[in-house]
């Protein structure tokens, strides 16, 4: 069955993911999509400005908690889809300040899933049936694996920070509702995500940040932990294949097939700007300082991509070691991004300690 689908609803499409998801279905389909974020630390305006000047595209500012300026919403523009990406999405914060996990996770999600309860009471079976729930969710609620195995959609629960219990507890919550109120949803469980736009506290655009500016790059622990890294794009593309060709009930895990080590990945970031962004006193990997572990570290993250390859096909196009460059190249080259967000937001701290 082919979806039906004029409108989506992105929450979240402010941010890292919900962008890139908002500037795909733009280029890629004639949706029309409304972004529903309530700008937190880490939805930043000008990520979203210049996608707000196509007529497609409309912002609003609401917190997910809101749930009548979100039931308002919905019954005045009538979406046929909800991508749900609104999140406090950073495992240190997390450690540092649950409480703002526990509200946007756990309650905005209940919130907004009360709000769709009313929304789709008022619409007929048709469209009831036709409506979809996408759920954006971490693989970091299966916990930690060793050396060996990977995450796939049979995995128990087993989260083990602040940020991965609440993203839990999330997907519980979408499961239920869906079974109980009939809600078309379906949950998607990914790998970390890499790419231009992330908010400069994750791995990635921080140590790029630091090494421009010739900070010391913090590696926590020994740098063994790993990560299975996944293009942003690509998981933007994913979610448009759960959204059109998934089936209402199942999870989706995603992954990148690309594993590595954490010190791996810093040293490669070091070499690409040494290449790009060179400085004559120093070579980047001198600015590598081993920091005390982050509490409760998960070991290692990876997934088992068969259900999404066969199911619907999807496969990741790009491989770290082809892509990572670009990204570096990116945050050299767009400064005006990043450069409002070091000033007045987060200026590189180290955060999640105790
Ligand atoms: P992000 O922090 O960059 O973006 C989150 C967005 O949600 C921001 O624009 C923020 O303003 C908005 N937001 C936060 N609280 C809100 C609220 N109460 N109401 C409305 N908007 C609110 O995060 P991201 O990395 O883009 O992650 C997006 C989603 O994808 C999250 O649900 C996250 O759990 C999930 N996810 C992220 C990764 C990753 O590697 N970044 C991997 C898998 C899944
Ligand atoms: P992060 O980007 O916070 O993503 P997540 O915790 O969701 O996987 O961190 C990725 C990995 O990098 C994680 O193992 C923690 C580690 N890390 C560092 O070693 N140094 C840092 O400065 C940061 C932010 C993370």
């Amino acid at each position: 069955m082919t979806l039906k689908i004029n409108k989506v609803l992105v929450t979240g499409g402010s941010g890292f993911i919900g962008s890139a998801v908002v500037r795909w279905i733009l280029a890629k389909t004639s949706y029309q999509v409304l972004i529903v974020d309530k700008l937190s630390y880490s939805g930043a305006y000008h990520t979203i400005e210049r996608l707000v000047d196509n007529k497609r595209c409309r912002f609003f500012q609401i917190d997910i908690c809101n749930k009548k300026a979100i039931t308002n919403l919905l019954l005045s523009e009538n979406p046929d889809a909800i991508m749900h990406l609104a999140a406090e999405s950073h495992v240190d914060r997390s450690i540092d300040g649950p409480s703002a996990f526990i509200k946007t996770n756990i309650i905005g999600t209940f919130s907004l899933l009360e709000s769709v309860r009313l929304f789709l009471k008022k619409m007929d079976a048709n469209k009831k049936d036709r409506f979809r729930f996408i759920h954006v969710s971490t693989d970091e609620v299966f916990g930690s694996l060793g050396n060996h195995g990977k995450f796939d959609e049979n995995s128990p629960y087993r989260p083990r920070s602040p940020y991965s219990a609440s993203k839990a507890s999330s997907d519980h919550l979408v499961r239920a509702w869906g079974e109980t109120y009939n809600i078309n949803s379906i949950v998607t469980n990914c790998s970390n995500n890499y790419g231009p736009y992330q908010f400069p506290e994750k791995l990635i655009p921080l140590t790029i940040l630091n090494g421009i500016f010739g900070n010391p790059i913090s590696v926590y622990g020994t740098g063994e932990n790993i990560r299975d890294w996944l293009f942003v794009d690509d998981h933007a593309c994913a979610l448009m294949s759960v959204l059109h060709k998934g089936i209402p009930g199942e999870t989706y895990a995603i992954g990148g097939d690309c594993e590595i080590k954490n010190i791996d990945l810093i040293k490669m970031i070091c070499k690409i700007l040494d290449e790009i962004y060179p400085n004559k006193k120093y070579k980047h990997e001198e600015l590598i300082k081993f920091v005390v572990d982050r509490p409760g570290h998960d070991f290692r993250y990876a997934i088992e991509n068969q259900k999404i390859k066969n199911a619907l096909g999807f496969q990741p196009s790009y491989h770290l070691e082809d892509r990572l460059k670009d990204v570096v190249k990116w945050y050299v080259n767009n400064k005006w991004w990043w450069q409002p967000i070091w000033e007045k937001t987060y200026r590189g701290k180290r955060l999640g300690a105790l």
